[in-house]
């Protein structure tokens, strides 16, 4: 099972310039969580922050019994290891070909031979759908398969933890749609927890289990998708709706081109597989043939034991949503069984 990380009271600052302060959040365990926030918000110094390669000012960042914010080096090391990181650009060495970017941590890290190395970097572009591109070198692929090399390469020492830099940069909504499923295909398969940093609203909508945002130096809120997506917050009104109206000013003129864009294509019907509830889309599913996602059932007892806390519109919404997924279940329970076909009467028939 993916490893909680548990942030406590969390800020950092640049000289005299803070970039968010009193951060509190909890990535529940083998679910997936994604952080929004505008740019320049300090997402990424947030995701630098958790593997340790920035040091926060104040608070704690708990993994297994390691405060990484306050261990030694080798402490730090070892907590880095159940790390996988995607970052912006996917962070590859231009000169090496896909093959020896993906096998890198394995060299640096392991003292596995050539053949066993081999052997995972193939399973790994696999799981990816980059087979057969292990000669190109980064500058010979498009931006979308960079980003699924530089996830293979994170996958390679088998993460407990992925932590994922605006996936959507520079990827059209549609690649975005690709790669956010991978992330789904990859949570199913290996159980491990998620942390996706984004601006991009429809990714918010339909891939997270959690969701929070940075806005202004605080994180606004945390917690159970349900809660956010229902929010009255203005901020996260304006932003959810890539509105011009709202506290966030103008210096995110491209995001709403973009968003607008997605928000077209999610009228469209893109997401089709169910319909919105409480304004709640449907939450994007691994694909067919996967197993479950492990994290849904955890997520369900946590977020029952927590639904007395939430606000009464997240509330209702999470009951809806969980009616609507038993009527799902229901419904396929019924597909799936011939002796449900038959003619109601004749079933009360033979009971009688
Ligand atoms: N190493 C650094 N030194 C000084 N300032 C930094 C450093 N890294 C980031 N910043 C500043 O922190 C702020 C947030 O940056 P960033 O985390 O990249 O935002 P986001 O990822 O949300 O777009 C920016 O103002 C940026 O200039
Ligand atoms: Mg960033």
């Amino acid at each position: 099972m993916g490893v909680e990380v548990a942030v406590t009271d969390l800020t950092k600052s640049f000289g005299r310039q803070t970039i968010w302060q009193d951060v509190t959040l909890t990535l529940p365990p083998g679910e997936v969580s994604v952080l929004l926030g505008p740019s320049g918000t300090g997402k990424s110094v947030f995701l630098k922050s958790l593997i340790g390669l920035l040091k926060p000012d104040k608070g704690s960042i708990l993994i297994r019994d390691t405060d990484i914010a306050h261990c030694t080096e080798r402490q730090l090391y070892d907590t880095r290891k159940l790390f996988g990181v995607l970052f912006q650009d996917g962070a590859l060495f231009g000169s090496m070909n896909l093959f020896d970017n993906v096998a890198f941590p394995l060299r640096e890290h392991t003292k596995k031979s050539e053949k066993e190395i081999a052997d995972i970097v193939n399973e790994k572009l696999e799981m990816v759908g980059l087979s057969g591109t292990e000669k190109k070198l980064p500058g010979e692929i498009s931006g979308g398969m960079r980003k699924r090399a530089g996830l293979a390469r994170a996958l390679v020492l088998e993460p407990e933890i992925i932590l994922v830099d605006e996936p959507d940069s520079g990827l059209d909504p549609v690649r975005t749609t690709y790669i956010s499923q991978l992330f789904m295909d990859l949570n199913a398969v290996t159980d491990a927890t998620f942390l996706i940093v984004t601006h991009n609203i429809n990714l918010a909508r339909t891939v997270p289990d959690n969701l929070g945002m940075l806005f202004r130096r605080e994180l606004v809120m945390f917690g159970p998708r349900e809660v956010l997506l229902t929010s009255e917050e203005p901020v996260v009104k304006q932003f959810l709706n890539g509105s011009m109206r709202g506290p966030i000013g103008m210096s995110e003129e491209k995001d709403q081109a973009t968003m607008a864009a997605e928000q077209a294509m999610f009228d469209a019907g893109h997401f089709a597989g169910g319909e919105e509830i409480n304004g709640i889309p449907p939450q994007m599913q691994p694909s067919p043939g996967l197993p479950e996602r492990r994290g849904v059932a955890r997520r369900q007892q946590r977020v029952l034991a927590m639904l007395h806390t939430l606000p009464p519109q997240a509330q209702a919404a999470v009951r809806r949503l969980m009616a609507a997924e038993r009527e799902g279940e229901e419904r396929a329970r019924h597909a799936a069984d011939p002796t449900l076909h038959e003619d109601p009467s004749v079933q009360r028939a033979g009971l009688g």
